[in-house]
């Protein structure tokens, strides 16, 4: 397994201890160690994101248009790739069309980046892994430059929405070149604004705190709804812990004394109605939309998008 590594263990420790001190936990750190792993795999395992994975498979039955401008071999780079399985839906069926191809999934985590790694090599893909920082606009253009274009660039499993969308699409769009596709999917916001399955996500977002000894009982978890009203019909959930007790808070580092009462910043996660994700996509992040697929649940959107 080779795993190139741009983002080391310590900055990542490092900036754990200054992200509980500034009360405010950044989404990296929701994937980051055994106990966030497993929150996150239960949650991804959750039948409510099996309408995502078909939105998938449908745009890997139409390989053969999507990769109309690619030569052998077709490099993939992925952004925030998880363990990597949402892309080899698309991936295999690229392999099995007897294609040569080339994965680069990028992530944080160590764990995951090594799931993403074995389960290609599994399916005999070539892959280079690489550990960056996909918030840092340097760590994108390193990880998009690990392949010359044209390339396929995947953001799957609404990993978007997970940072500030309209600073985030700028970044990805500077990443594209000429016949490279942007393939990413979004979570679409739903008219009575509900989210799929409140439980496993209220033990994903408190997984980073439970990593460090915070225990369910030491406060609680609340869930803040909010419309962003940078474009039309952006919505966002944040979450929070306010301790009811004083706390301290072991990182790998330092102890940090946290009152009770205090708010910590968990993570929060962007929904979209579709028009805002063209505004974003077209109006902002100045990129064409191909072609774009519907979950059938209505729950999420897979598009392909071009300079
Ligand atoms: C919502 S998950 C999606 C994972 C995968 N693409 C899927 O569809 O299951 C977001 C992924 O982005 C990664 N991630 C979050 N923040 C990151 C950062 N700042 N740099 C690199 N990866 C990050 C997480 O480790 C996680 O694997």
């Amino acid at each position: 397994m080779k795993i190139e590594v741009v983002l080391t263990e310590a900055e990542i420790v490092q900036e754990l201890t200054e992200a509980v001190e500034a009360r405010d936990l950044p989404e990296k750190f929701f994937y980051w160690g055994p106990l966030p792993v497993r929150a996150w795999l239960a949650r991804a395992a959750d039948p409510a994101f099996a309408g995502l994975r078909c939105a998938w498979q449908q745009l890997a039955a139409k390989a053969a248009w999507l990769l109309e401008p690619f030569g052998p071999p077709i490099h993939a780079i992925s952004f925030g790739a998880g363990d990597g399985s949402t892309d080899r839906l698309l991936l295999d069926a690229i392999r099995q069309s007897g294609r040569e191809l080339k994965y680069y999934p990028v992530d944080a985590s160590q764990a995951l980046l090594e799931m993403a790694c074995a389960g290609a090599e599994d399916l005999d893909i070539e892959t280079d892994g690489i550990k960056a920082d996909i918030s840092s606009p340097m760590h994108l253009v390193f990880a998009s430059d690990a392949a010359e274009s044209p390339k396929l660039l995947l953001m799957s499993g609404n990993t978007l929405g997970g940072f500030d969308p309209l600073d985030h699409i700028k970044h990805l769009a500077q990443c594209l070149h000429g016949d490279d596709r942007l393939i990413l999917d979004a979570e679409i916001y739903q008219i009575d604004g509900s989210v799929p399955h409140p439980d496993t996500l209220r033990q994903f977002a408190f997984a980073p705190l439970a990593a460090l000894g915070v225990s369910a009982d030491d406060g609680e978890v609340r869930f803040e709804y909010k419309r962003d009203q940078s474009i039309a019909g952006l919505h966002v959930t944040a979450a929070h812990f306010r301790p009811d007790r004083d706390l301290r808070i072991a990182t790998p580092d330092r102890e940090v004394l946290v009152q009770r009462g205090e708010h910590i910043n968990l993570n929060f996660s962007y929904r979209f109605t579709t028009e805002a994700l063209h505004t974003l996509l077209v109006e902002r992040g100045g990129l064409r939309i191909l072609d774009q697929i519907p979950s059938p649940d209505g729950r999420h959107l897979l598009l392909v998008c071009s300079r």
